[in-house]
């Protein structure tokens, strides 16, 4: 009897042999066709085209998914519809599971370890089966170049965005409610401050607010007055609290959300001493007039929340009309441009004391215009052309740095526990969402949880500039 199923993948069909583990497209038959038309010999000869018909199970090579890590007591796996489970395992199926690097054929897994045949086999199919794909079964010793992507699942399609002429969240932000702000960081936005939030190895020991106020300081010493635009939870403000613990330190917060600013100010609350003076404000960043004057203005991932609208309607503003036309030089008129990241550079530019600086963080293709992120389903998230910010900063008179954040972190490509295997492991033994060096994990789960994933955190972070602003002496711009 032919093991196979008929599988939808993504809205494509594949025929699934559960003896192999191995996917089939479908593209020559439909699913009707195979269900009802296809005799047991079209299928052998599809079959063979793939070479995977007919095998002996003992002759294949084993190799396990990227999808699950196992201890000596439990299996952690995704199943097709990319939720987790948990199944019980015994010593033989997890001798079994160590062995299947795609190197050994189950023959000799099962002599060298002394693991019965008869006992091995419904674990096998279980792992192979459609729902669970612990396991791929080859006919041949592994070898990536020529395999490819080990498991193919069910990813969700990216969410399309209308691409309308302006592009906003200010209703977003207004309308988050405090219940949904943690998962907000947790699960929807996850920046890459809130990955650093505590203390983490991977930025010598320190948080991302303390390693950012260390190293702008290296050079220019404590700032008595700070904004921060677009706070989240708070994470840059505390630490920054925290390292000018004694010290006096003005602390200005603007945000849109007022959710956002309640949980700012309870736990900010807990670490600011008598020398802090600390203010919130709920406002829209991109309209205001700031009349203060400020050493430091922070914005962490937030100007990719403002309004960016199409050229062809920039083009007809009164803002447009006092740049020079030379900077939109490669725009047309379908293209996004960061209108709201430009204005608040002009805002920032006279909120800053003289000798003043900013920093501002962003996801960016860098080489790219600006483009609607998919990854966010509920707001339209955009990416930001820093070379025209970086080109704009300079005619308003600021000296500016643009540079990669993890150079400005100082971080070094090393390697980072990948998405799936945070989420297996946060399972098995919940873990704080963090960035984990391969080293804390390794010391962590000591040797005693297998096949953890690592990627590396330059593909992670490799989207994501700092814009490194500081006012010059002499320029000044008037509203
Ligand atoms: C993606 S979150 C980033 C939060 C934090 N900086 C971080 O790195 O985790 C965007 C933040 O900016 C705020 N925000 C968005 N648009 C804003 C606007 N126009 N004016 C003020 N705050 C805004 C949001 O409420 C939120 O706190």
């Amino acid at each position: 009897m032919l093991n196979l199923k008929i599988v939808n993948l993504n809205g494509i069909d594949y025929i699934f042999n559960k003896l192999t583990g191995i996917f089939f497209h479908c593209d020559r038959v439909t699913k009707e066709e195979i269900c009802n038309n296809l005799i047991e010999d079209d299928l052998k000869e599809i079959l063979k085209e793939n070479d995977f018909y007919s095998i002996d199970m003992l002759e294949m090579y084993p190799i396990v998914s990227q999808y699950c890590i196992w201890s000596d007591k439990k299996l952690i796996y995704y199943d097709l519809d990319m939720k987790i489970n948990s199944y019980d395992i015994n010593l033989s199926e997890f001798v079994f599971l160590n062995k299947s690097d795609g190197m050994t054929k189950i023959k000799d897994i099962i002599n060298d370890s002394s693991i019965d045949y008869n006992e091995i086999v419904p674990f096998i199919n279980f792992l192979l089966d459609i729902n669970t794909q612990v396991i791929k079964l080859l006919n041949k010793k592994f070898e990536f170049k020529t395999l490819g992507s080990i498991f193919i699942y069910n990813n969700p399609k990216p969410f399309i965005h209308n691409q309308n002429n302006i592009v906003e969240n200010i209703d977003y932000y207004k309308e988050l409610q405090a219940e949904q702000v943690h998962n907000q960081f947790e699960s929807t936005e996850t920046t890459i401050s809130y990955m650093f939030r505590r203390k983490n190895d991977i930025l010598n020991n320190k948080s991302y607010g303390e390693k950012l106020i260390y190293n702008l300081g290296k050079k220019r010493g404590k700032p008595n007055d700070i904004l921060e635009v677009g706070a989240g939870l708070g994470d840059v403000a505390v630490s920054i609290l925290k390292y000018y613990n004694r010290q006096k330190l003005n602390y200005t917060i603007y945000d849109l959300s007022g959710s956002l600013l309640d949980y700012q100010r309870e736990k900010i609350n807990k670490v600011a001493t008598s020398l802090h003076n600390i203010s919130y404000y709920c406002i829209n960043a991109e309209k205001i007039n700031i009349n203060n004057k400020f050493d430091l203005i922070i914005s962490n991932e937030v100007i990719g929340d403002f309004t960016s609208m199409k050229y062809k309607i920039f083009k007809n503003t009164d803002e447009y009309k006092q740049l020079s036309k030379e900077l939109f030089n490669n725009y047309s008129d379908e293209d996004y441009v960061n209108t709201g990241a430009i204005s608040f550079l002009k805002k920032i530019y006279n909120a800053l004391k003289e000798d003043g600086q900013a920093f501002i963080s962003e996801y960016s293709e860098l080489d790219g215009k600006p483009q609607i992120s998919n990854m966010m389903f509920d707001h339209k998230e955009i990416s930001i052309d820093f070379i025209l910010l970086k080109s704009i900063s300079e005619c308003f008179g600021f000296e500016v740095k643009l540079l990669p954040l993890m150079s400005f972190l100082d971080i070094d490509d090393c390697k980072i526990l990948s998405q799936q295997s945070f989420y297996l492991l946060n399972y098995y033994n919940k873990i704080h969402k963090q960035m984990y060096s391969q080293h804390y994990i390794k010391n962590y789960t000591n040797g005693k949880i297998f096949n953890i994933k690592y990627t590396n955190i330059s593909f992670y972070m490799k989207f994501f500039y700092v814009l490194l602003l500081k006012k010059q002496k002499i320029k000044y711009i008037t509203n």
